[in-house]
């Protein structure tokens, strides 16, 4: 029997460990265990999610919470470096490019246990982003590394990491998305409209620095007078709403709610005229339903959502946002093509690749 072991934290993690996990489960000589860091605790953050996609209970919760990158990270590393002594996993599997991800890749490579990397060779080139600084570290320690698509591939050979370990297997995150896509539900939101703009802001580049946030929030209000705005609002953001004294026109073209669950919101993306979001998950997820995306970043680790897929990178630039949001309400959005092994099946590939190595 071989003991794997998941290591899930933060949202954007469960949505890409739960096709792992039911693609293993067909591989009964793979015990496997999942451990939640608890980076994210609050129930819409988390508990929603587990029972959404039907992840299974996590047997261990490491319940480390917010505070500063390094506290979070080093709680994730103490906490689960006991775990790891204790279970003596054969496979640590990390998702992603959270702090919990690097934090449980540095406390198995250190104990001489293999790492798989799952959405390895992300590069935004912009190490300002703490999850670059994540991707890069936890690619650099990875025994096993897969990726989403070739460029993936070209990044990590660039970075010296051999070719043995890499596998493109496609993007884990969109088997998620076709399994459950026939159960997106319409949230309860009397006012909304048939049209509208899907908003969603959490980094740190965008919500802490208060004299872009402002511009932003600005940029929004003056598009809510043509297309209803709906702003399912992260923890992180509500806060420095309250904190900068932010004043959002909120009334029936400009909603804000709690964070949704997982079924609510590709409900709307799936509804929406546009969405705008500084995620990195969502860009992909809206380059498969084929939605326009407008992304307000400076950069992109997933250029592939740019050059095939429907999303535009617009920067701090709200002119030019504003600008496309009226392209895309003229009938003239971009349109885009699905990239190759987005096909639900990327869960599988992966645990094919891991029951064969064991
Ligand atoms: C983290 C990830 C980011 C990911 C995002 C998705 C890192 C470096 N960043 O950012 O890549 O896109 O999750 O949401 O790992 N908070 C709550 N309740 C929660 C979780 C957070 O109130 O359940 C608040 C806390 O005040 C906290 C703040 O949100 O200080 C930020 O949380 P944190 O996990 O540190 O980073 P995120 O911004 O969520």
């Amino acid at each position: 029997m071989r003991k794997v072991v998941h290591v899930v934290g933060a949202r954007p993690n469960y949505m890409k460990a739960t096709p792992v996990i039911l693609g293993l489960e067909r591989h009964t000589h793979i015990e496997q265990i999942l451990v939640h860091t608890g980076q994210h605790y609050d129930e819409n953050m988390s508990k929603i999610f587990f029972d959404q996609l039907g992840m299974p209970e996590p047997d261990f919760n490491l319940e480390v919470g917010s505070s500063s990158h390094a506290v979070q990270t080093a709680e994730v590393m103490i906490r689960f470096e006991a775990v790891v002594e204790d279970l003596q996993p054969d496979l640590v599997l990390v998702y992603g490019d959270v702090n919990s991800t690097l934090a449980a890749a540095v406390v198995a490579a250190k104990l001489g246990i293999r790492v798989g990397h799952v959405e390895a060779g992300l590069r935004s080139w912009d190490r300002s982003m703490p999850e670059e600084i994540n991707r890069v570290l936890t690619d650099q320690i990875s025994d096993i590394l897969f990726t989403p698509s070739d460029d993936g591939d070209r990044n990590l050979n660039r970075e010296g990491i051999s070719s043995k370990k890499v596998h493109m297997v496609g993007n884990v995150m969109i088997d998620t998305l076709v399994r459950l896509l026939e159960k997106a539900r319409q949230p309860e939101i009397p006012e909304l409209q048939e049209r509208f703009a899907l908003v969603t802001l959490h980094r740190p580049s965008n919500v802490d620095d208060l004299s872009v946030f402002r511009s932003i929030i600005n940029m929004l209000n003056e598009i809510s007078g043509s297309l209803q705005i709906i702003f399912p609002i992260h923890p992180r953001t509500r806060k420095m709403i309250t904190e900068g004294n932010i004043s959002v026109q909120q009334n029936k073209g400009f909603i804000i709610r709690d964070p949704l669950g997982y079924l609510e919101f590709l409900w709307l993306q799936e509804h929406a005229t546009v969405v705008l979001t500084d995620s990195g998950g969502i860009q992909e997820e809206t380059t498969f339903l084929q939605v326009p995306c407008l992304t307000l970043r400076d950069s992109t680790e997933r250029p592939i959502t740019e050059s095939l897929g429907t999303n535009i990178v617009v920067g701090n630039d709200m002119a030019l946002a504003k600008e496309e949001v009226l392209r895309i309400l003229n009938g003239n959005g971009k349109v885009g093509s699905i990239p190759p092994l987005w096909d639900g099946k990327t869960g599988e590939r992966i645990a094919g690749i891991l029951a064969e190595e064991s």
